[in-house]
Order: C-alpha cells, then sequence, then structure tokens
C-alpha cells in the first residue's frame, strides 16, 4: 500500500509560486537591517530547553504549552525546537564574547516553531526577521530600531500597519504593580475566566492582555503598570516619545501592551495591521535590560524585535500581483548536430549573465516551442542544423517583435537580460 504522507498540521511547504516574494521581503530586510549597521548572526534551530524556560519565562504560554520539546536519546538532555530568536541570540553573544569590544547590533532569520492552534496568520512553524542590540542603554536604540521597521514597511510598500508603545518599568516597578493588581483581581475573582485565575498568581499581567469580552470592565479599571512608573522609566519611555517624535513616526501609548514574553522592562512596542483579523501584529519587540545577566554575562541593556514573514508576506499577496520567475530565454533545439552545439551556447550566454531553460526531452520544434510560450521567457532561442553549421542562434521574441538569426556575439552585444 502506498504511504500517504503529509506534511505536520501547521507546518507549510513555500511553493515556488510564492518564493519570489519572500525573496523580495528578504532583500529588503537585508538591506535596511545592512543600512542601520546590523550584522547578521546565525544561531541553531535546536537549543537547551533550559534556556528558554529561564529565558523566555516559566509561566509563559510559549515554555508552558506551546514549545516542541524531545529529550536527546543519546544523552538525555532535554533540547527545543526555537519558539524565538532572543534567548538564542543572548546565548550565543556570552558563548562568543561579542560585547568584549563594545554594544553590537545584530540580526538573524529563520524558523521558529510553537504548539499554537493553526489559522490565518498563525502556524507552528513560522518564520522570524529579529534583530538585537547590545550595550545601549538610552531610549535612542529603542527608536533607532521602531524607525528602522518603519522604513522597512515602507519600502515594502505595505500599508503602514499602527505602532503601539508601552512601558514595562523597572523590575521594582513591576514587582509593586504585580502585588497590586493581585489585590485588585482578588477582589473581583468572581469576574475572572478560568484562564486569569490559573495566570492570578503565576503571571496576572497577562489576565490584562485578555481577549474575553466579559473581562473587559474589570481590565480597563485594572491598575495600570504605566501609572505606577519611577522617574527613571519615565524619562527613557519620555526620550523614546521624543526620538518618534522628531522622526515623525505616528504611535498610540497602549497601557495594555504588555506582550507575551517575562524577559521585557522599559519599552515594548508592537506593529499591527488591520487587514490580517486577530493575527495582526506583524512585528513585537522591547527592552530587556537584565537578560544577559540572566545568563551570567556581565550586565548588558538589550532591546530588538522579531517581525513574523508570513504575516507580511500576506500583506504584500494583498497589495501587489504575483511576482513571477521567468527566465529570459527558453533553449528550442533539434538535431544532431544542434544538440552538440545548443548546450554549449547556452552556457555561453549564461556566462554573460542570461537566465536560460534548456529544453530537455526532446520532441520536435512545434511542441518545444509550447513550452517555451509557457515558460513565461522573453525570448525562444532556436538552434537547428542551419545555426548548428552556421554557428548562429534564432531569437525569437515571444511577446511580439521579430526574429533574427545572429552569431552568439553579436546577440550578446544587441540584447540585454531582462530580469
Ligand atoms: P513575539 O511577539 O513572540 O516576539 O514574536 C514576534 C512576531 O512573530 C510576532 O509579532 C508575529 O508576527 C510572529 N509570530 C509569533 N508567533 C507566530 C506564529 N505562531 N505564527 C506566525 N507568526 C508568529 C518574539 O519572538 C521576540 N523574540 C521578539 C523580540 C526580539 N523581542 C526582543 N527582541
Amino acid at each position: 500500500m502506498a504511504l500517504n504522507i503529509q506534511a505536520v498540521r501547521g507546518m507549510n511547504d513555500i511553493l515556488p509560486e510564492a518564493t519570489p516574494r519572500w525573496a523580495r521581503f528578504e532583500a529588503a530586510a537585508r538591506e535596511v537591517f545592512a543600512q542601520y549597521g546590523y550584522r547578521e548572526i546565525r544561531m541553531p534551530v535546536v537549543e537547551p530547553t533550559a534556556l528558554f524556560v529561564r529565558g523566555v519565562g516559566e509561566h509563559t504560554d510559549i515554555v508552558e504549552k506551546e514549545m516542541y520539546t524531545f529529550v536527546d536519546a543519546l544523552n538525555g538532555e532535554s533540547l527545543s525546537l526555537r519558539p524565538e530568536g532572543t534567548a538564542g541570540c543572548v546565548r550565543a553573544v556570552l558563548e562568543h564574547n561579542l560585547l568584549y569590544p563594545g554594544p553590537q547590533r545584530l540580526w538573524y532569520s529563520g524558523p521558529m516553531f510553537r504548539h499554537e492552534r493553526p489559522q490565518k496568520g498563525r502556524y507552528r512553524q513560522f518564520h522570524q526577521f529579529g534583530l538585537e542590540a547590545f550595550g545601549y542603554p538610552g531610549p535612542d536604540i529603542d527608536a533607532e530600531q521602531i524607525i528602522l521597521s518603519a522604513r522597512l514597511w515602507r519600502a515594502l510598500s505595505i500599508p503602514m500597519p499602527a505602532l503601539h508603545i508601552n512601558s514595562l518599568g523597572s523590575g521594582a516597578e513591576r514587582a509593586q504593580h504585580r502585588e497590586e493588581l493581585i489585590r485588585y483581581l482578588e477582589a473581583h475573582r468572581e469576574f475572572l475566566d478560568e484562564d486569569a485565575r490559573r495566570r492570578l498568581y503565576t503571571n496576572p499581567l497577562r489576565v490584562l492582555d485578555s481577549k474575553n469580552p466579559a473581562m473587559q470592565n474589570l481590565i480597563a479599571s485594572a491598575p495600570k503598570l504605566l501609572d505606577h512608573l519611577g522617574e527613571a522609566s519615565r524619562a527613557h519611555f519620555d526620550g523614546l516619545r521624543r526620538h518618534l517624535d522628531r522622526a515623525g513616526v505616528a504611535y498610540e501609548v497602549n497601557p495594555r501592551l504588555v506582550r507575551g514574553l517575562d524577559y521585557y522592562n522599559f519599552t515594548v512596542f508592537e506593529w499591527v495591521s488591520d487587514r490580517l483579523g486577530s493575527q495582526g501584529t506583524i512585528c513585537g519587540g522591547g527592552r530587556y535590560d537584565g537578560l544577559v545577566e540572566i545568563f551570567g554575562g556581565k550586565p548588558a541593556p538589550g532591546c530588538g524585535f522579531g517581525i513574523g514573514v508570513e504575516r507580511v508576506i500576506l500583506l504584500l499577496e494583498e497589495s501587489e500581483p504575483a511576482v513571477a520567475s521567468a527566465p529570459d530565454a527558453y533553449l528550442v533545439f533539434a538535431g544532431e548536430a544542434a544538440g552538440e552545439c545548443a548546450p554549449r551556447l547556452a552556457e555561453q550566454l549564461r556566462d554573460a549573465g542570461w537566465r536560460i531553460v534548456q529544453h530537455c526531452g526532446g520532441g520536435g520544434f512545434k511542441a518545444q516551442m509550447k513550452k517555451a510560450d509557457a515558460s513565461g521567457a522573453t525570448f525562444a532561442l532556436l538552434v537547428g542544423d542551419d545555426e548548428a553549421q552556421a554557428g548562429t542562434i534564432t531569437v525569437k521574441p515571444l511577446r511580439g517583435g521579430e526574429q533574427e538569426t545572429l552569431a552568439p556575439d553579436a546577440l550578446l552585444r544587441r540584447y540585454q537580460p531582462k530580469h
């Protein structure tokens, strides 16, 4: 019996029709990141589970229920597929002493894995382009990253998403707010849903993130962290706002923005598109000044973000027609002599940068020309017995225009590859 094996639910193939759009996003992101001096780093997809438990946080959804965790059968070590890139980036930076010479601006990309319920814009394998800066304590770097991301949205010509910003304050301020929040939620226990009750003592801040309509009144009057900021946190947040105002980047202060990972302090932000339904956040990030120290490094502030590539691709699909990846030419040839010289001619043209699909599988000129048409190529290059003998090629423009027969050198002078 034939096996019918399909891709794992929530893990998608990205087909040839879609990859040119991905490549366009990737090229734009690389270019914009480089424009601001970020350098690429590549980390493994698998890391010790403890990295995420300590880094992302024991009581986060990601660690509690979304990680792909397994035991390495060879040594019994618990490993996990990375659910995000920041923790691995911090590990790599420390392992290779990258902060020794001074601050660092880094970026990375690749697949991340979270065992979430799949839906449009939410997958179990998804891709991020992320960046992290280490060693910069001021709000100038927070602003830089936000301004950089706005430049990327413009470069991609996607409708400008809304920018939400908030401050989570310092650890001490959060602890104080947490106490107050727990007291408030305890006093209104009868209005809490099951999820909120579960989180009441482990991650009460996340209760404020609940989408449950029945809890919105309760959430609206809950004590706000933004009202508990001390002088330094307030100054940092005001500084960020000034930088954004000066750069002309519009934002909305959203006191309910808490993010789903535990490492944040001070600035957090999200870019949210209104075109993607409930999975509208295309980019999220913020500052994590304590994370390097947690992993045994000399304290160094950090700030970064992650872009959900699939979500940006959905926006690109909406705003631009399919991008073709057609060759410059399709090489049609028949006859023994042509069979000998046509592949050589194709190599010669490729040396000059042409993209040429060479016909394979034989057949007559007519059948081959049909293939040439269907390939979307700009030209068909024909080599028959006559051309083979004379050392020429017949160039037939497939989107209108006269055909002509030329020597390869003349062809290279006369026609430029279009791609
Ligand atoms: P995050 O908000 O968990 O942050 O993920 C960043 C982005 O990845 C989200 O805004 C979303 O676009 C995308 N994303 C997350 N989960 C999924 C999913 N299941 N399917 C599709 N897309 C998804 C982080 O991961 C942090 N490491 C960002 C960061 C870097 N903060 C500081 N530095």
